[in-house]
């Protein structure tokens, strides 16, 4: 759709475009908008096209001075129409490259043609810029641009393996909608089969396998609509055939079809060309047959994901033990995290000989001491005491983290049964509830489980890819919600030794995970609270509005590809919108994120709304 011609001087980066007044007050900031390389109409599917953002608007009235302005206001409608006569609206636009027929995004080398023709950007465009179908790329939501009939309702995909292998962070304040994109980012890639561990802060993922959200839209004002699903107790005969031939053992209490049927439709989406699978139900699941089901059967990883249930839900904090001579230091570590205090050197010269002891938990703390009593360290006693105490206080802590609903996990079996191909559970992610814990055994756990793993794949035997032969891993995401107050950042008077522990083990997660294909999401309120050294490791970023200048300026710092206007526009997006850069995807894109298709783990809370519900009866009876 033409909207205006491109004004005045060009380069290869930037001009100015003048717009047709029909346009001039549509949404158009940030828009994307497309030119041909010889200033005709567009063809994009048989031409290379200049791929263009507006980023910056302007009006101006060139024969309306101040006195004539309040004079023709004074007149009232008339005046105002008549000073819209001439009006005259810019736009101010970046090139982002030319975008070639096979999809390519290059770079621009030839100067925009002056008063070139500027169409909005074609549907064909959008597809190509933001959309793949292959199955690793995840549908998030829908863009945010002035376009065909500006209901185009193109998804945005986001390139999986660029997001778990280069790591990602999604920021924002309270509310702006984090956790609503972590959760869809998450479901899409549980449709994937793809493994996660999940730091559960506040229990936000409690539900990330209760689906029943995929059968309740939201329009863009947020307001619930229900998709009606056309088969009572979604028992069609796909649903059926799947129970039949993959006898899936869902151990819920919810009918087993809700689930097959649910898993049916995440797969569908995948298998169909990543079309949203909300939209599948909109459609009246016409996709969902049982020669999808056919297809299906038998051919791993479907077969399982549509078989399993995949979400393993556990309150835990890491399990004291020597974890064997490869890990000796990681045992003492894990020591002073779980305690939030570091050892001395003295007290590390006794502990290095004395470590290996039997036994897990109080029995091992109560071994540590029994080695204290007969092996005590040299010298007056000093250091004896000191590490006596400490044994205590980590049985004190030990005892109370025992009298919470928390377990301790044994981070070797842990790892066998997510990470080993060989030992591992069929279920992909496991969410791990820190509710229960207190600050620094959230922290030791973050510190136990990501040292744990990495270590596993850095120093033994464990490949997630392998050239030669079977991989005998799987790859693995760990995704931290609440992340300021896991890998808080540092400061020079750093006393939070559990939390520089845990720091420590996302670092090396962020340097040296990719060649092991573990990856990093970290979901934070407040940016600038964070760890810059492991966010400066992220290669996408998910930004919801962020108003502080603080957090503006650190997003400017780490985030290279991110334009200035883009920063401005992060102050003012709404809930549920976000403007995704970096490596997975082709070009900055502001999008309106899809509703996640889990149920939330708490409910947005409305407690004033809800004491007065009474309110409308009143009006009502008062007939306001
Ligand atoms: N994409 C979206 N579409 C529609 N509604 C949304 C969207 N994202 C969020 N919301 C609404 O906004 C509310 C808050 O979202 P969410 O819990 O994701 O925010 P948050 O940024 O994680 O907040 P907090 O920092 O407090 O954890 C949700 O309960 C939901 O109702
Ligand atoms: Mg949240």
């Amino acid at each position: 759709m033409l909207i205006g011609k491109v004004f005045d001087q060009t380069s290869t980066t930037e001009f100015m475009a003048m717009l047709d007044r029909e346009y001039d007050n549509e949404k158009l900031l940030s828009s994307y908008i497309e030119l041909s390389l010889d200033g005709g109409e567009p063809k994009p599917n048989s031409e290379p096209i200049i791929i263009a953002r507006i980023t910056k608007l302007q009006k101006e009235n060139p024969l309306l001075s101040r006195d004539q302005a309040s004079v023709s206001a004074s007149i009232g409608d008339i005046g105002y129409h008549m000073s819209r006569r001439f009006t005259y609206s810019w736009a101010e636009c970046t090139v982002i490259g030319t975008l070639t027929v096979s999809g390519f995004l290059d770079m621009n080398r030839c100067s925009v043609t002056p008063n070139a023709e500027v169409h909005s950007i074609s549907e064909t465009s959008q597809r190509q810029l933001f959309f793949s179908d292959k199955p690793s790329h995840l549908p998030l939501g829908t863009i945010e641009s002035f376009g065909e009939g500006d209901t185009s309702q193109v998804p945005v995909t986001l390139n999986a393996d660029e997001l778990v292998t280069k790591h990602f962070c999604i920021f924002g304040m309270t509310g702006s909608g984090k956790t609503n994109t972590s959760a869809k980012l998450l479901e899409e890639l549980m449709a994937r089969g793809h493994r996660m561990i999940i730091f559960d802060s506040h229990d936000d993922y409690i539900n990330i396998e209760n689906f029943s959200n995929l059968f309740c839209d939201r329009d863009s004002n947020g307001n619930k609509k229900e998709l009606k699903c056309r088969v009572n107790d979604r028992n069609c005969d796909a649903v059926e055939l799947a129970k039949e031939q993959l006898n899936p053992n869902a151990s819920n209490n919810r009918p087993k079809n809700e689930c097959v049927c649910e898993r049916l439709i995440r797969t569908a989406s995948v298998i169909y060309h990543n079309k949203p699978a909300r939209q599948i139900v909109a459609e009246g699941c016409k996709k969902i047959t049982p020669k999808l089901v056919n297809a299906l059967s038998n051919v791993n990883p479907w077969n399982t994901l549509i078989q399993n249930r995949q979400v393993c839900s556990k309150s835990s904090f890491p399990e004291l033990k020597y974890y064997g001579d490869d890990f000796q230091d990681f045992s003492i570590n894990l020591l002073e995290a779980f305690q939030g205090e570091q050892f001395s050197d003295a007290q590390l010269r006794w502990l290095r000989g004395n470590i290996n002891q039997r036994g897990v938990g109080i029995q091992y703390l109560n071994n540590l001491q029994n080695a204290l009593n007969n092996n005590p360290p040299p010298g007056r006693g000093g250091t004896r005491e000191a590490i006596e105490q400490k044994l205590q206080g980590l049985i004190n802590i030990y005892n109370d983290a025992r009298r919470t609903n928390a377990r301790s996990i044994d981070l070797e079996l842990f790892f066998q049964c997510i990470a080993d191909r060989a030992k591992a559970i069929p279920q992909t992610v496991y969410r791990l509830s820190l509710t229960d814990l207190s600050n620094n055994l959230r922290k030791a756990l973050v510190y136990g489980v990501v040292t744990y793993f990495f270590r596993s794949f850095k120093y033994r035997d464990y490949q997630a890819t392998s050239k030669k032969g079977q991989p005998n891993a799987y790859p693995i995401l760990f995704v931290l919600e609440e992340a300021r107050s896991l890998i808080p950042k540092s400061s020079s008077d750093d006393i939070d030794i559990s939390g520089k522990l845990a720091r420590r083990a996302m670092r090396e997660i962020g340097y040296e995970g990719r060649k092991f294909s573990l990856g990093f999401g970290l979901i934070s309120q407040k940016p600038s609270t964070v760890d810059a050294e492991v966010v400066s490791q992220s290669n996408t970023l998910i930004l919801h509005q962020l108003k502080s200048p603080d957090d503006q300026k650190y997003v400017r710092d780490v985030a290279e590809s991110m334009s200035q206007e883009d920063l401005e526009m992060v102050k003012s997006l709404g809930t549920g919108r976000a403007i995704v850069t970096g490596v997975a995807i082709k070009s900055p894109v502001l999008l309106r994120v899809d509703f996640r298709y889990s149920q939330e783990g708490i409910e947005e809370p409305r407690p004033i709304e809800n004491e007065l519900r009474n309110t409308t009866e009143i009006r009502n009876k008062l007939g306001i």
